[in-house]
């Protein structure tokens, strides 16, 4: 069972499409985005499932909702020839940025025009080019629904060679979070000389096919001097069920090949942990000319 404040479900919950979620708060992007890659970078259990997947897949991989680029070394070790990183959050393509600068790997294949960062929306993302293997993991959870849901599905479905595959991962039913939480500390830690402290409330508002979550966040940063930053962040999140999820896929005109429970291609059942779907086009792709 996943405990109340477990990172099982906070896993990929944690940042959302920045520039939009936090207007009108008195937020740093930045400082946010780092956050993020301070409890992201620690989930590395789906590395080896995102590895293999770059290797079934030969060619060109599409990462929409790219993030920090966190799969960005597991799709090159796989093999893929090419790497595209899509993200809508120019804080995270500069820390993806970094990423890329910081890594000898990376940087090579990018120095070689094998890895590419861009801007775009993974709701109406087009690209010229075609790719073997498009990925959304833990991006779906950030649109507001099912019908933004079923546009980013049909964008990627778009993206695919004829052979290609779409992976969506996302939490499964036994990773949410079972009921509310009230406002308490997630962690503290020392990082750089500075004091970080991650506080936050969540609740949930359930229909019969999805959960919607409101997750407020209140990071403080404490400097060695003795100040603080105090970072208020809103995200709203909604985690469709795997029938909904799988219904929206064929509405997009892709068809679901397989589905696991885990990273580790436990079958998906009522209590697992992630949902994961492996997608490909069916004959006839809406709006493909
Ligand atoms: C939880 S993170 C996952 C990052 C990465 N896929 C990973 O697994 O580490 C979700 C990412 O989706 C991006 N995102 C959310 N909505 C988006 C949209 N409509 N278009 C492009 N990116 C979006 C956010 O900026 C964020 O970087």
């Amino acid at each position: 069972m996943v405990g109340a404040r477990d990172p099982g479900w906070r896993a990929f919950a944690g940042a959302g499409r920045l520039t939009d979620i936090l207007a009108g708060q008195p937020a740093d992007e930045r400082l946010l985005a780092e956050i993020y890659d301070l409890e992201h970078d620690e989930i590395v259990e789906d590395l080896h499932f995102y590895r293999e997947w770059a290797a079934r897949q030969p060619g060109d991989v599409i990462d929409l909702g790219c993030g920090s680029g966190r799969l960005f070394a597991p799709f090159l070790a796989g093999g893929a020839r090419r790497i595209l990183g899509i993200d809508g959050s120019p804080a995270m393509l500069e820390r993806a940025e970094q990423r890329v600068a910081g890594d000898e790997g990376l940087r090579a294949a990018h120095a070689e025009g094998r890895i590419e960062l861009a801007a775009g929306d993974v709701r109406s993302v087009e690209r010229p080019e075609r790719y073997a293997l498009a990925v959304l993991a833990g991006v779906l959870s950030h649109l507001d629904g099912p019908a933004e849901a079923r546009d980013a599905l049909a964008a990627a479905g778009r993206l695919l060679d004829p052979g290609g595959a779409l992976i969506v991962d996302l939490l499964g039913p036994g990773g949410l979070p079972p009921g509310d939480l009230p406002m308490s500390v997630d962690w503290t830690r020392t990082v750089g000389g500075r004091r970080i402290v991650r506080r936050s409330l969540l609740e949930r508002q359930t229909d019969s096919d999805a959960l919607r979550v409101t997750y407020d966040t209140l990071t403080d940063l404490q400097e060695a001097d003795g100040t603080i930053t105090r970072l208020p962040a809103r995200f709203r999140l909604w985690y469709p069920s795997p029938t909904a999820l799988f219904t929206l896929a064929n509405e997009a005109g892709l068809g679901v090949d397989a589905t696991y429970g885990s990273h580790d291609l436990d079958p998906l059942d009522g209590g697992s942990d992630r949902c994961i779907a492996v997608m490909r086009r069916s004959t006839a792709i809406p709006g493909r000319g």
